[in-house]
C-alpha cells in the first residue's frame, strides 16, 4: 500500500496541566508531547494506565483545551470544527442507549452526523454487515455482549465515512475471541484505506496489527518506532521444535548460528537469535526435517515496553 508522506495528525509540543481540586497544586499530565501520525497507518498509542493517552485523545478531540503546544488533523488546527465531519471516535468504555436496537443506534448516529436521509438506510445496513451484527441488529443494546457493543460503537465511528477514526482502548475488557475480532475489524479499516489511531495497553494486539507506535509514559514520548524496526530491534530468541532433522543440517546450524539443540524423543528443540529464524527455517525444511513449532522467547514489544518504562521510571525518581 502506497502510504501518503504527509502527516494526517502532527502534535508539537503539546503540554496539559490539570488542577485536582481547588487549591490544589497543578499537575502536569502531558509534559511537551510531539508525534506524527501518517495517512494509511494503524497507529498504535501505547503506555501504562495513567500514562496520558485518553487526555491526548481529548485533546485531539477538541473535548479539553492544551495548556499550550497545539495538534493539527487533515492539516486543520484543533481548535477548528470543520473538518471532524472528517474524524471518528470512539472514546474508552462507551456508553450507549440500552433499550435502542443495533440498527437503530446506527440510525441514531447517521442523523446526528447528517447523513442524508436517501442514503442512511443503505448506510446503516452497510455497516451491520461490515461489523458482523446482521443477525443481532433488531435486538436491544441491553442484550449485547461487551464485544458486540464494541463493534457498535466502532461502527458508530464510521457512519459518515471518515477518513481516519480515533479508538480510545477498543480491546479492552475483551475476551480473546472478541479481541480477534475487533483486530480484525481495524485490519479490514486499514486494507479500505483509513487511518486508525488507537490507545492500547494491550501490547500483543499491537504488534499484530499496528503499522508504527510511540509509547508513552508519565506524559513524555519515551519510544517511537515502526513495525519492521520493532522487530529487527527488540530481537528475543525463538524455539523451533523440529522432527526429523539430518545430521548433518544440524552440525551445520550449530557451526552457523550458535544454536542451542535438545534432544526430546523423536523431536529436537532448537533455540536461537530471533534474526535467524527465516534462514535456520530454510535450512531445515531444505534438508528434508519438519517443523511442528514455533514460538517467540522473549523480546518483542514487551520486553521494549517493559524496558523503556523502567528507564523513565528511573529518571523521573531521580
Ligand atoms: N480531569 C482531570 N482532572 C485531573 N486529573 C486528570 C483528569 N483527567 C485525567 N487526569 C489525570 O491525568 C493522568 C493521565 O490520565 P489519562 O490520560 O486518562 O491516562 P491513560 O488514558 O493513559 O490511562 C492520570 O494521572 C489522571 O489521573
Ligand atoms: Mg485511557
Amino acid at each position: 500500500m502506497v502510504v501518503d508522506e504527509t502527516p494526517i495528525v502532527s502534535i508539537e509540543n503539546l503540554v496539559k496541566d490539570f488542577r485536582p481540586g481547588f487549591g490544589l497544586r497543578r499537575k502536569r499530565v502531558l509534559d511537551g508531547i510531539s508525534f506524527e501520525v501518517r495517512r494509511g497507518e494503524v497507529f498504535g498509542f501505547i503506555g501504562p494506565n495513567g500514562a496520558g493517552k485518553t487526555t491526548t485523545l481529548k485533546v485531539l478531540m477538541g473535548l479539553i483545551r492544551p495548556t499550550s503546544g497545539g495538534a493539527r488533523i487533515l492539516g486543520h488546527d484543533i481548535s477548528e470544527v470543520g473538518f471532524r465531519r472528517h474524524v471518528g471516535f470512539l472514546p474508552e468504555g462507551p456508553y450507549f442507549y440500552d433499550f435502542l436496537t443495533g440498527r437503530e443506534t446506527l440510525d441514531f448516529y447517521s442523523r446526528l452526523c447528517a447523513v442524508p436521509k436517501p442514503e442512511r438506510g443503505r448506510r446503516v445496513e452497510e455497516l451491520l454487515h461490515k461489523v458482523g451484527l446482521e443477525d443481532a441488529a433488531d435486538l436491544r443494546l441491553r442484550a449485547y455482549s461487551k464485544g458486540m457493543l464494541q463493534r457498535v460503537g466502532i461502527a458508530q465511528t464510521l457512519v459518515h465515512d471518515p477518513e481516519i477514526v480515533f479508538l480510545d482502548e477498543p480491546m479492552s475488557g475483551l475476551d480473546p475471541v472478541g479481541r480477534k475480532e475487533i483486530r480484525d475489524l481495524i485490519a479490514g479499516l486499514h486494507s479500505g484505506g483509513k487511518t486508525v489511531f488507537m490507545n492500547t495497553h494491550i501490547l500483543s494486539d499491537v504488534e499484530l496489527i499496528c503499522d508504527r507506535i510511540a509509547i508513552i509514559a508519565n506524559g513524555r514520548i519515551v519510544h517511537e518506532a515502526d513495525a519492521a524496526a520493532l522487530h529487527a530491534a527488540t530481537g528475543g530468541e525463538v524455539d523451533i521444535s523440529v522432527i526429523g532433522l539430518d545430521v548433518g543440517i544440524a552440525e551445520g546450524l550449530e557451526r552457523d548460528f550458535d544454536v542451542q539443540m535438545e534432544g526430546r524423543g523423536e523431536r529436537i528443540e532448537i533455540r536461537l537469535a530471533s534474526k535467524h529464524v527465516d534462514e535456520v527455517i530454510g535450512r531445515i525444511v531444505g534438508g528434508g526435517g519438519h517443523i511442528r513449532a514455533v514460538a517467540q522467547v522473549g523480546g518483542g514489544l514487551e520486553d521494549l515496553f517493559i524496558e523503556t518504562i523502567g528507564a523513565n521510571r528511573q529518571q523521573a525518581a531521580r
